[in-house]
């Protein structure tokens, strides 16, 4: 019998439009059974007798719970191994705890530095291992986004369309005003994947490296009616037309040191309506961050009616619980049984 090799989730280039699709749809399905009440039967003792590794390098509020809480709801067990918890980094190396701690559990979730560290994770690794934040990507921060837009523009059915057929996002407008960053590039990849564009707006040293904008570039091969990617410096620019304004901290997890600097150089890029007016977003514009949130945002876009960001860190819990009931932890455990 061939080697069984897991399906890791790494990033959202790592999925195909509809795959993307499927695992929204599910989040929003379970968000609505759970919270009516119901328990959808194929979600609940999925993960019976299940161990899934939580490898945090970082801190984490919002993916912690989520993901605790998705394996949970799941009859599962997390097993949340903080740095100073286990032997990585400090005795043991990325390899040789990637290869024990597989021989033991069913799924590895990992909050890491530079991404080539979840990489080698993953080539270590004989469970999935799903990326829970690297200093390259953020994917199941982009699947409760999505959640989230749609449920902002798109939740009564849009005339004519199948309720099965795609999304129905195409051609909505996000702006990402502030430092290009690890939310930043996989908003990208989903969004264009789903035919939105997306308009960045970021000051010189902070924009998107050019090896990442050939990434984000490429999530738009074979994808009918792809979104496209617009870069400015010039914040007005960006908002021109949005209808959703996103941004994240301008210092990021590892990045402190660089606070002085950064501080600088975000000089009127902070989110303000005088700034969203000026740029001619959109009437009905929304507001997005994925949180912590710091001096980005002021506290009157931050906590005004148009301020999706607590809906939004809600959505976590469900694209969690929308990931593992998908396909790729389910159809491993299946696929992976000879190997607990
Ligand atoms: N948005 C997000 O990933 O938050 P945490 O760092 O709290 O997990
Ligand atoms: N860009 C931020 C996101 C935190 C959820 C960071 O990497 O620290």
């Amino acid at each position: 019998t061939s080697p069984f090799v897991p399906r890791h989730f790494l990033s959202i280039a790592d999925l195909t439009p509809s795959e993307l699709t499927t695992l929204i749809r599910d989040g929003q399905s379970y968000k609505h059974a759970i919270k009516s009440g119901l328990t959808p039967r194929n979600l609940l003792g999925s993960l019976t007798g299940k161990t899934v590794a939580m490898i945090f390098n970082k801190r984490s509020t919002r993916t912690r719970v989520s993901t605790e809480g998705a394996v949970v709801a799941m009859g599962g067990h997390p097993m949340f191994l903080g740095k100073d918890d286990i032997q990585l980094n400090v005795n043991e190396s990325l390899h040789d705890t990637a290869v024990v701690l597989s021989s033991m559990v069913s799924c590895i979730v990992a909050r890491v530095g530079p991404h080539s560290d979840i990489v080698d994770l993953a080539k270590s690794s004989t469970v999935p291992v799903i990326n829970a934040l690297s200093d390259d990507y953020h994917p199941l921060q982009t699947i409760a986004d999505v959640i989230t837009i749609h449920e902002a523009f798109r939740s009564s059915p849009t005339p004519g369309r199948s309720p099965t057929s795609g999304l129905g996002l195409e051609g909505l407008k996000l702006a990402w005003i502030g430092d290009a960053n690890n939310v930043l590039f996989d908003l990208a990849i989903g969004a264009i994947k789903l035919g939105m564009d997306v308009s960045v707006a970021s000051p010189k040293g902070h924009e998107i490296p050019k090896p990442m904008l050939e990434v984000i570039g490429q999530a738009r091969d074979g994808v009918k009616d792809a979104g496209r990617l617009f870069e400015t410096r010039v914040p007005e620019e960006a908002l021109k037309g949005a209808d959703v304004v996103f941004t994240d901290t301008w210092i990021s997890m590892g990045q402190e040191a660089e606070k002085a600097e950064r501080l600088r150089a975000f000089k009127g890029f902070q989110v303000t309506p005088e700034l969203v007016e000026r740029g001619g977003a959109k009437k009905d514009w929304k507001f997005m961050h994925c949180l912590p949130r710091h001096q980005e945002v002021n506290d009157e876009v931050f906590y005004s009616p148009r301020s999706l960001v607590f809906q939004e860190a809600e959505n976590r819990l469900w694209a969690a619980i929308g990931k593992f009931g998908a396909a790729f932890l389910l159809e491993s455990q299946t696929r992976a049984d000879g190997c607990l």
